[in-house]
C-alpha cells in the first residue's frame, strides 16, 4: 500500500477513501524546498498537489519511488506533466469535477460587478451608518445582466457550464474555442434540463461584440496574456471582464491601463501573475472584484476532487497488485 502526501490538502471523502484500501494519507503541509528530501526520506509513493505546489523535473529526476502525481483541480501548469510521463509517473488531474463551482463564482463576480456589490460592501462595513444617502447615490447606475451578450473565451467544461448558468439568467452568450465546434449546453430548469445550442465563432468576433467577457483558458505555454492591448482595444467601450482561470492570461498592467481609460468597465479577478503576492495596484482598484482564487473551493467541488482522486489512486494500486 502506498504512502500519498497530499501537500495542499485533500478533502475527507476521499482520504477516508484512500485509508480504508490500506494507504496512509499524509496531510501536513511540506515547504516547496523541502520536499524533495520529505518524499526520499518517508519513501512517499503518490503526491497530490492543488494550484500551490509545484512538482518539477528536479522532483521527478531525484525522487524514483514517487509512482503517481495527482493535481486535484484542472490546471496543471504546476506540474510538468510530459516530463514525469516520460519518467513512467502516472500524472493525472480531475478535469470535470469543478467546473460547476467556477462557473458559479464566475457569475457571482457578474453579478457583483453590475451592482457594485464588492466596494458597496466594503463601504458599508466603514459608512452606512453616517454615510447612506451618499453611498445609495455612488452605487445607483447598475445595469442587468438579462438581455446582455456574455463572451466566453474557452469553451470547454468550465466555459459550457458558464454558458448554462447565463443562458439561464436570460443572457445572450457567443463563444470561442481553439477550433470551431457545436455545443449543446443544457440549461437547468427546475428539474428540466433545456438544450441550447451553441456554435462557437473566431476570437475577434467574440470579443468585438460582448458587453461581458469571461476566459476559461489554461496558462499559456510561454506564459504570455491572451488579452492584451491589442485586444482591450478591440472591446466594447466600457466592457466588464473576469478572469477566474489562470493569471496572466490578462495582462494585468494593460487590464490596469484599461480600468482606468474607461475602455474596461470594471473586473472580476479570483487569479493573479503572482500568487500568492498579487500586486498591490490592483488590490486597491475600486473597480475590481477580488477573490484569492477560490473558483474550486466549494465543498461539493472538493468532495468530487478527493473521491475521483482516491479511485484512481485504488484502482492504480489494485491493477499493480493483480
Ligand atoms: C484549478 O485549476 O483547478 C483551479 O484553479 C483551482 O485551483 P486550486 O485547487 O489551487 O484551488
Amino acid at each position: 500500500m502506498a504512502k500519498i502526501l497530499a501537500n495542499d490538502g485533500i478533502d475527507k471523502s476521499g482520504k477516508d477513501l484512500l485509508e480504508k484500501a490500506g494507504h496512509t494519507v499524509i496531510t501536513d503541509k511540506v515547504a516547496q524546498a523541502d520536499l524533495i528530501n520529505y518524499v526520499n526520506a518517508n519513501n512517499i509513493e503518490v503526491i497530490l498537489v492543488r494550484s500551490a505546489t509545484t512538482v518539477r523535473k528536479d522532483l521527478f529526476d531525484a525522487c524514483p519511488s514517487v509512482k503517481m502525481v495527482g493535481r486535484g483541480g484542472v490546471g496543471m501548469d504546476n506540474i510538468d506533466v510530459e516530463y514525469g510521463r516520460s519518467k513512467g509517473v502516472d500524472v493525472f488531474n480531475t478535469p470535470g469535477a469543478s467546473s460547476q463551482s467556477v462557473a458559479e463564482l464566475t457569475m457571482g463576480h457578474l453579478f457583483s460587478l453590475a451592482r457594485f456589490l464588492h466596494d458597496s460592501n466594503k463601504h458599508m462595513h466603514a459608512n452606512g451608518t453616517t454615510q447612506f444617502e451618499v453611498l445609495k447615490k455612488k452605487y445607483a447606475k447598475g445595469f442587468e445582466l438579462r438581455g446582455k451578450t456574455l463572451g466566453i473565451i474557452g469553451f470547454g467544461r468550465i466555459g459550457q457550464s458558464l454558458a448554462s448558468y447565463a443562458l439561464g439568467c436570460g443572457m445572450n452568450v457567443i463563444a470561442n474555442d481553439h477550433h470551431e465546434h457545436e455545443v449543446t449546453v443544457d440549461v437547468h430548469v427546475g428539474s428540466q434540463k433545456i438544450p441550447v445550442k451553441i456554435q462557437t465563432t473566431n476570437f475577434e468576433h467574440t470579443i468585438k461584440n460582448s458587453d461581458f467577457i469571461s476566459i476559461h483558458v489554461p496558462k499559456q505555454k510561454d506564459g504570455g496574456a491572451v488579452i492584451g492591448a491589442k485586444e482591450l482595444a478591440m472591446m466594447k467601450k466600457g466592457v466588464v471582464l473576469v478572469n477566474s482561470a489562470r493569471g496572466g492570461v490578462i495582462d494585468e498592467t494593460e487590464l490596469l491601463n484599461a480600468l482606468n481609460s474607461g475602455q474596461v468597465a470594471a473586473a472580476g479577478l479570483d487569479v493573479f501573475e503572482k500568487e500568492p503576492t498579487p500586486r498591490a495596484d490592483l488590490l486597491a482598484h475600486p473597480n475590481i472584484c477580488l477573490t484569492p482564487h477560490i473558483g474550486a473551493s466549494t465543498n461539493e467541488a472538493q468532495d468530487r476532487i478527493g473521491v475521483e482522486i482516491a479511485e484512481r489512486i485504488i484502482k492504480h494500486y489494485s491493477a499493480v497488485k493483480v
